[in-house]
């Protein structure tokens, strides 16, 4: 398991796409969860299906009376992004806006480019500039392509999508991890399988269905329903996106086991001799002030977690930050000795022989302007890209999770559940003759039998896995849509 290395309470959180099905129910859910929390919304709101629904959806939210803005623009507008972003400090965000759908994409491909790529891409250029601690963004199951192994596993090869829409979603994925190697922004991407739930999208199989045996139509259910999915309810995708919040990918390199209780790291002998001196003499006698600065100012922190403390004494502390490729040095009086002020000296003139930049500030504007120093800080790093060299930054602060139910329905298990929901919930009749509402049809090409999620990463580091049984999930689903449509 992972740990929750971001507090939600008193923060401010943006989410794209907010009107949308899974955006909507995904802030509803912060408030429920947060009692202090800020969210921020945006959302074009475009007809690609009836803008009532998220005019609904949104109405909603309102009612809940938070603190909650809403902002009707496209991400894709970068002038839009940048003043948002210049505007509120957001500690999380959580990018959902996007065109979906796949056959939409054919006559479309436009709206894909737009929103998944331009758009995507301004979100990511906002995170660089600001100091963002969580960039956690939708992918999609779409992006397994034709895949013949399942479960499907992050670890799986997917280099082919079939579809502009996976496409896009895949150059998330690329995009957002030379983002999170470059420029240090952890990012989860989070690749959803088939999200159903009340208020859902009405492009998507299920509602479509609904609406077809409402009108009394016959509907396809393709490969005679010997197809298998995972079917997610709405409810497990926000539990699984709450969960990952509070949790950034970490970018600790992997290399000296000595330097890494206190972030320190080097590939480099002489700076290891001495790290390993300096570490070993912090840990047998460190100041509280140096306790305070050394976590405060940890390389994957960067100062971004500080609070500040009560009154810092007389210190040094010296602060590498390999991913950057900076020293940071306070004078102060706590190693007197002639050999430590020459090994600081030493170490220091190492370091910018490595090609580092040295940052120095003195104890007064530490003492006294402790904010002012970590901004200093941040704004040299922020923009600053990694260097890409062996044995720098190695990992990366990026992961990509499954979120699927990982126990594939029968298509035609499903629809015949979805049929008996409807009916009990009014929908359609008692007596609704399902038989000649439906047609068996063969595969389509292109469609794959069976896909679903392997989940396990998910379970492993968050403790959770999607579990809503279909029934209970189409059950909402159904209670919904006869009170939307007053049945
Ligand atoms: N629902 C699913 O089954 C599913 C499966 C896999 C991935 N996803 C992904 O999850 C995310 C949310 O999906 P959803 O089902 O809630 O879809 P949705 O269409 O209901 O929500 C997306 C919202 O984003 C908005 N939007 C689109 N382009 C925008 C832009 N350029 N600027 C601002 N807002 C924009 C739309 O108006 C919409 O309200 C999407 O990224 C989608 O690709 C969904």
């Amino acid at each position: 398991m992972v740990e929750y290395n971001i507090s939600l309470e008193g923060k401010t959180i943006l989410v794209t796409g907010a009107a949308g099905f899974i955006g909507s129910n995904l802030v509803m859910r912060l408030f429920k969860d947060f009692k202090d929390i800020k969210v921020v919304g945006i959302d074009s709101m475009n007809n690609y299906y009836d803008v009532r629904l998220k005019e609904e959806r949104l109405a909603k939210i309102e009612a809940l009376g938070r603190d909650w803005t809403f902002v009707r623009d496209n991400i894709a507008n970068k002038a839009c992004i940048e003043r948002l972003f210049a505007k509120h400090e957001f500690t999380v965000v959580v990018n959902l806006a996007a065109q979906a759908g796949v056959r939409y994409s054919i006559t479309n491909p436009d709206a894909y480019i737009e929103s998944n790529l331009i758009g995507f891409y301004n979100i990511l250029e906002a995170c660089r500039h600001h100091s963002v601690e969580h960039l956690v963004y939708a992918s999609s199951s779409s992006v397994y392509g034709s895949n013949k192994k399942v479960p499907y596993s992050t670890d799986d090869k997917v280099d082919n999508p079939v579809s502009l829409y996976a496409a896009t979603k895949k150059s998330n994925e690329l995009l957002a991890h030379a983002y999170s190697k470059l420029y240090n922004i952890p990012s989860t991407g989070l690749r959803f399988f088939t999200v159903y739930g009340p208020a859902g999208r009405p492009d998507m199989a299920y509602f479509g269905f609904t609406n077809k045996l409402r009108e009394g139509k016959t509907i396809q259910i393709f490969n005679y329903g010997n197809c298998k999915r995972d079917f997610t309810f709405v409810d497990d995708i926000v539990e699984g996106v709450v969960r990952v919040m509070q949790h950034a990918p970490e970018a600790s390199p992997k290399s000296s086991p000595k330097g890494k209780d206190l972030g320190i790291h080097t590939s480099d002998p002489l700076m290891y001799g001495l790290l390993k001196e300096r570490a070993e003499e912090m840990r047998k006698n460190p100041t509280e002030a140096e306790s305070i600065l050394w976590n405060a100012l940890k390389a994957k922190e960067l100062g971004v977690k500080f609070r500040r403390q009560h009154i810092i004494e007389d210190f040094i502390v010296d602060f590498y930050c390999n991913e950057y490729k900076v020293t940071i040095e306070v004078d102060g009086k706590y190693h007197g000795t002639f050999e430590q002020t020459k090994s600081d000296s030493e170490r220091t003139a190492r370091l910018i022989e490595l090609g580092y930049t040295e940052l120095r500030f003195t104890n007064e504007e530490i003492l006294h302007d402790l904010d002012n120093v970590l901004k200093k800080i941040k704004t040299f790093c922020s923009g600053t890209p990694f260097p890409l060299g062996e044995g720098w930054g190695e990992a990366v602060p990026y992961k990509v999770y499954n979120i699927g139910n990982s126990s594939p329905e029968n298509l035609l298990d499903f629809v015949t559940i979805l049929q008996e929901e409807l009916i009990a919930a009014k929908v359609l009749p008692a007596d609704y003759d399902f038989e000649a509402h439906k047609e068996l049809v063969p595969m389509q090409p292109g469609d794959v039998p069976i896909t679903y999620a392997d989940t396990t990463p998910l379970e492993e580091d968050f403790g959770f896995r999607p579990s809503t049984p279909l029934r209970e999930g189409l059950r909402k689903f159904a209670q919904w849509y006869a009170e939307y449509y007053k049945m």
